[in-house]
């Protein structure tokens, strides 16, 4: 796999291509203030990055949209250039709302098209407009769909998930890992008991000795074993270093003892719904 800042696309086994770096848009509204997103995703594009991993519920995709259009429109890429992912969210399982969902994820962003659409989890909820539907004791309200489910996988040297990299590689299908910095560590949706994945002792001792951080080396090795990355950064100078991995490479050894590091830790375990039917996480991948 030949890598480089200018073009790091991986093919897809449909003739079309995925970067292999992107970047996440999931910035929690209370924190994040108005044209945070524009400002950011403007910037990346400047950056380099042509990949955009983002979803309605994430309520900025309108801002997503209004960068790629003006950096389209300033001549700094083409349109066939980016690559966008939107999401399927779980209120929305049915097979006649995929349609008008997807059309309200172009309306905000003003595209014609997306790249790649994907059901954002596995479990269904209560089909509607609300996207958090609860009972009037506060019980989530569960929905059986009729699902074949499309999921992306976390993925990072706390979890690295050597079963299902194989299992992917053997049949031709590229993992999208999320979560690859170990998230925000935002105790709403984050399991904040599991260790931080940019203090481990080893991932920064490689960092010294390439002069590189933490957090580009979990995304070298990621990267550099063919799963693709969606960092989320809204921060212009660490937007920049997580692109700056293509100018190194970690040894065979140094790949292998990173695979060591895995833990089985999930950052990301959505307890709140473990007793949903459909929840993914008790089985092994
Ligand atoms: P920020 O947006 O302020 O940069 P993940 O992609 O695993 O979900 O991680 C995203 C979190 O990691 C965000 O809180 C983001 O904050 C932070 N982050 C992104 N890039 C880096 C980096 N290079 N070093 C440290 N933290 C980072």
């Amino acid at each position: 796999m030949n890598l480089s800042a200018a073009d790091h696309r991986r093919p897809l086994s449909d003739g079309n291509h995925i970067p292999i770096l992107g970047l996440g848009t999931y910035s929690d509204p209370k924190s994040t203030s108005g044209g945070d997103c524009v400002a950011a995703v403007k910037a990346a594009i400047d950056i380099g990055y042509r990949h955009f991993d983002g979803a309605f519920l994430y309520k900025n995709e309108h801002e997503v949209g209004e960068a790629i259009r003006t950096k389209i429109a300033e001549g700094t890429v083409t349109r066939e250039e980016i690559f966008y992912c939107g999401k399927l969210w779980a209120t929305k399982l049915v097979p006649e709302m995929v349609r008008p969902a997807l059309e309200k994820t172009l309306g905000a962003l003003q595209l014609d098209y997306v790249d790649l659409y994907i059901i954002e989890m596995p479990m269904a909820l209560q089909p509607g407009d609300n996207p958090y539907p609860r009972d009037e004791h506060g019980k989530w309200i569960y929905y059986k769909s009729n699902l074949c489910a499309v999921w992306e996988v976390e993925c990072h040297p706390y979890f690295t998930q050597p079963k299902l990299l194989k299992f992917c590689q053997q049949h031709d299908i590229v993992i999208v890992g999320y979560s690859p910095l170990g998230t925000s560590r935002n105790p709403s949706w984050v399991n904040v008991s599991s260790p931080p994945l940019l203090k481990d002792a080893y991932l920064n001792s490689l960092g010294q000795k390439y002069n590189k951080t933490a957090a580009q080396v979990a995304l070298r090795f990621n990267i550099q074993r063919g799963v693709v990355v969606i960092p989320k950064s809204f921060n212009i100078a660490r937007m920049r270093e997580n692109f700056q991995i293509f100018d190194f490479s970690l040894t065979e050894e140094e790949m292998k003892n990173v695979e060591g590091l895995n833990k089985n830790v999930r950052f990301v375990e959505l307890l709140m719904w473990s007793d949903h039917p459909e929840y993914p996480f008790h089985d092994e991948y």
